[in-house]
């Protein structure tokens, strides 16, 4: 049952991963104006850890027994070529991966796996850079 939960809660966090590598390559090619300098490279970057991050959460929903989703998840991906309108929805989905990994750092705590614990720690520390770096953007 707590293996069922966590590769549930696994397998959201991999929808969103799987999210956040569209919406941020989405934005990467869409950004205009002078901004396009700093933020198309940042948008890059977090599209590869976006990949990179779907990539560990897979592979420990797969060690678990479970079967990794292959589809994203399907809160709306906005377009826009505002750079103002990207950080408000990169901010969203930052907070909302954050919140994702926090719930499955509990749950892998209690089943006693130290190294998916590590992996997944890195993620959610990660994620709170991310969150941070976008709130010092946004002041
Ligand atoms: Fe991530
Ligand atoms: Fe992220």
């Amino acid at each position: 049952m707590k293996v069922h939960n966590l590769i549930q809660t696994l397998n959201e966090a991999l929808g969103w991963e799987l999210r956040a590598t569209n919406m941020y390559a989405h934005y990467a090619a869409n950004i205009r104006g002078i901004h396009r300098l700093q933020l198309a490279p940042m948008f890059t970057e977090e599209a590869t850890e976006s990949t990179m991050h779907g990539d560990i959460v897979r592979k420990a929903i797969v060690k678990l027994g479970g079967i990794p989703v292959t589809e994203r998840n399907a809160h709306e991906i906005i377009h826009t070529t505002q750079y103002e309108e990207m950080l408000v929805h990169s901010l969203e989905t930052e907070t909302q991966a954050a919140a994702v990994y926090a719930d499955i750092m509990v749950e892998i705590e209690s089943l006693g796996d130290q190294e998916m614990y590590d992996a997944i720690e890195q993620i959610y520390l990660a994620e709170l850079r991310s969150l941070e770096e976008l709130r010092l953007l946004m002041d």
